[in-house]
């Protein structure tokens, strides 16, 4: 069969983590490995009740084919949804995807050629360096501190790889959990104009905020060239199985991506759209983000506080001030990976953090997620990693 495959398929890589996050399916093990959200937090049964009207009273649009961009209504809503985000577009701005894992797709066939350089965050979400791989690009890793990506970096491995992207997650990244701060967002701008790359700002988790003064303000907002390709989606605030998600983008590159679009699958679910749209339209999903963060927000503090019992001499994290995951680093001679089978046998699991490095560094970091546990488990849990840990 090898021989049949393109270039780009022999390029394509496994999750290196989808093994890891089996793990989370063992009722006697208390998992920190995941990276869904809670199932609790989805709005079952308002979602089965639109599921039934929308299907059977709207059925030339819920069971149909659709338009390529998306229901314009839902279009449009998104694009208040983005404008409340600082960024200046109308629904003409928008393009649905199935996910924004699709956008991540769509962007990387449109966009890139094999050995066409990837800059991505130190570490970065998998999901992102896949459909890179998959396009036979290139990565190089940025360095990125507790406010984001090192300037000082992303300046030297550009002018040194000529890179065509950026991906970032600035709010609440996935795995660090981390919050870029706007004056790092603004230079982070002003080096993709110097160099002239294109910036991918990927915010699924901007609305999960646990803290008062987070500043998420996008980095789309300061987007004077049209250089940011801004991505959202409703998977962590509503439920990841209706596939929705949506690219902003400039008009000449969102028509390509349109078109990229109708050759990998014609339009997103009409009938997830649907539902999603009927939710928004009603107006419910200002309450419904209120009570996601209030659920996240005492695991989470739960989470932060266990860790500050056990760890406080011997690791450092991510305060999660936002999002599903921490990102702990422990002494530099630690290997997480290698410790993942005496975790699982004493009962609990994490992902280690090597996977989200491209340049193989972060043997000593693991990720863990407060989004499946409860508070007792997840103390339990944390308290079984300190016997575990060295
Ligand atoms: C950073 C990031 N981007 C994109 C996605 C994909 O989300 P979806 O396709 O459900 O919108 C995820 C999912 O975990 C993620 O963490």
């Amino acid at each position: 069969m090898e021989k049949f495959l393109s270039r780009d398929a022999r390029n394509f890589r496994p999750s290196a983590i989808r093994a890891f996050a089996k793990l989370i399916n063992d009722p006697n093990i208390i998992s920190f490995a995941g990276g869904v959200p809670s199932p609790e937090t989805f709005p079952a049964e308002r979602i089965a009740e639109i599921a039934s009207r929308v299907i059977r009273e709207n059925r030339a649009v819920a069971l149909q084919y659709g338009p390529t961009r998306g229901l314009p209504r839902l279009c449009d809503f998104v694009a208040g949804v983005c404008r409340s985000r600082g960024i200046d577009c109308s629904a003409a701005d928008v393009l649905m995807t199935t996910g924004s894992q699709q956008a991540l797709d769509l962007i990387a066939h449109t966009l890139l050629d094999p050995g066409d350089v990837v800059l991505v965050e130190l570490p970065t979400y998998i999901g992102g360096t896949s459909s890179f791989h998959a396009r036979s690009a290139e990565l190089a890793g940025v360095a990125q501190d507790d406010e984001g990506i090192v300037p000082e970096s992303l300046a030297e491995v550009a002018a040194r790889v000529k890179p065509k992207l950026l991906y970032t997650i600035p709010n609440f990244q996935n795995p660090s959990g981390r919050l870029m701060t706007q004056q790092r967002r603004a230079e982070v701008l002003r080096i993709a104009a110097e160099s002239d790359f294109l910036v991918i700002e990927d915010d699924p988790y901007g609305e999960l905020v646990y803290v008062r003064d987070a500043d998420t303000l996008a980095m789309k907002s300061r987007d004077d060239d049209h250089r940011v390709i801004y991505l959202g989606s409703f998977s962590k605030v509503l439920a990841p199985g209706l596939r929705c998600g949506w690219i902003v983008a400039a008009p000449e590159l969102l028509a390509k991506l349109e078109i990229a679009k109708q050759a990998a699958d014609l339009c997103s679910g009409m009938l997830d759209q649907s539902i999603v749209d009927d939710f928004t339209a009603a107006g419910e999903l200002p309450a419904q983000i209120e009570k996601v963060r209030g659920f996240y927000r005492a695991k989470r503090a739960t989470m932060i506080e266990s860790l500050e019992e056990h760890f406080s001499t011997r690791a450092s994290w991510t305060p999660a001030d936002g999002g599903l995951f921490t990102f702990v680093s422990l002494n530099d001679d630690i290997d997480t990976a290698a410790l993942v089978p005496d975790a699982v046998a004493g009962g609990v699991a994490y992902i280690p953090g090597a996977p989200f490095f491209v340049d193989g560094s972060g043997r000593n970091t693991m990720r863990l997620t407060f989004a499946k546990e409860n508070d007792e488990r997840i103390r339990e849990g944390i308290g079984r990693l300190a016997g575990i840990l060295p």
